[in-house]
């Protein structure tokens, strides 16, 4: 069965334009509802309406407090009927009470080896611990910030000479296909979540799935 999703993106859209090229090339079983932002500057918009797509910015200023902002954004996600919603770059935190109605149907990509370097700047925190490796997870959303069930992970090296832009750059590369892989297993029904954490195929996973450099999970 075709995957309808929904993308919430704040900023570039780079996560948002690998599914819309997979999708395209026939690589993902998925459909695009929309695009919504917070930020009417969002370059995820352009890409959505180059696709084709409708694109929608929900602002928080034109709300009283987080929980009207929160109802209008998720009541006009709901309206599409999407199966998922992913935040692709989603830079707010969503309330509870959001979440709490739609447990499961919510995943985020987070560019660290959560639980390390939850919230921000998580490439230069990382060269500051002095890691060996960094990377990325997919997870679903829960109202910890970068807390929910870890479904995947995809590994990086950090390397002497790094950066936090170069090393940025290496997990961007394998968010993409880290992102995409999680989808295909999700349109797949090959994970869901439940009371007691994430199952694949079935059974209650205890680590997060990885993404090998097939681009596949190992
Ligand atoms: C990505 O690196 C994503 O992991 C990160 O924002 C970037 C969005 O890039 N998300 C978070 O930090 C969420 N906590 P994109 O707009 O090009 O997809």
């Amino acid at each position: 069965m075709t995957l309808r999703l929904a993308v919430l993106a704040s900023g570039r859209g780079s996560n948002l334009q690998a599914i819309l090229d997979a999708i395209a090339a026939g690589t993902l079983d998925a459909e695009i509802t929309g695009a919504w932002s917070d930020r009417k500057d969002a370059q995820a918009l352009v890409r959505a309406r180059d696709a084709g797509l409708p694109a929608h910015v929900i602002r928080p200023r034109d709300f009283a407090d987080r929980a009207a902002h929160d109802a209008a954004l998720f009541g006009a996600l709901d309206a599409a009927g999407p199966d998922l919603i992913v935040c692709a770059g989603y830079m707010r935190l969503i309330g509870a009470e959001v979440l709490a109605a739609r447990a499961g149907r919510l995943i985020n990509i987070h560019p660290s080896l959560l639980p390390d370097f939850k919230g921000l700047h998580t490439h230069q925190r990382a060269l500051d611990a002095g890691v060996p490796e960094h990377g990325a997870s997919v997870h679903y959303v829960t109202a910890e910030l970068d807390g929910g069930p870890v479904v995947a992970q995809a590994r990086v090296p950090v390397l002497p000479c790094d950066d936090a832009a170069t090393l940025s750059a290496r997990v961007l590369a394998r968010e993409h296909p880290l992102l995409l892989e999680t989808l295909r297993w999700i349109a797949a029904g090959r994970v869901q979540l439940y009371e007691d954490g994430v199952h694949v195929d079935g059974e209650r996973t205890l680590t997060p799935l990885q993404l090998a450099a097939t681009d596949r999970f190992a």
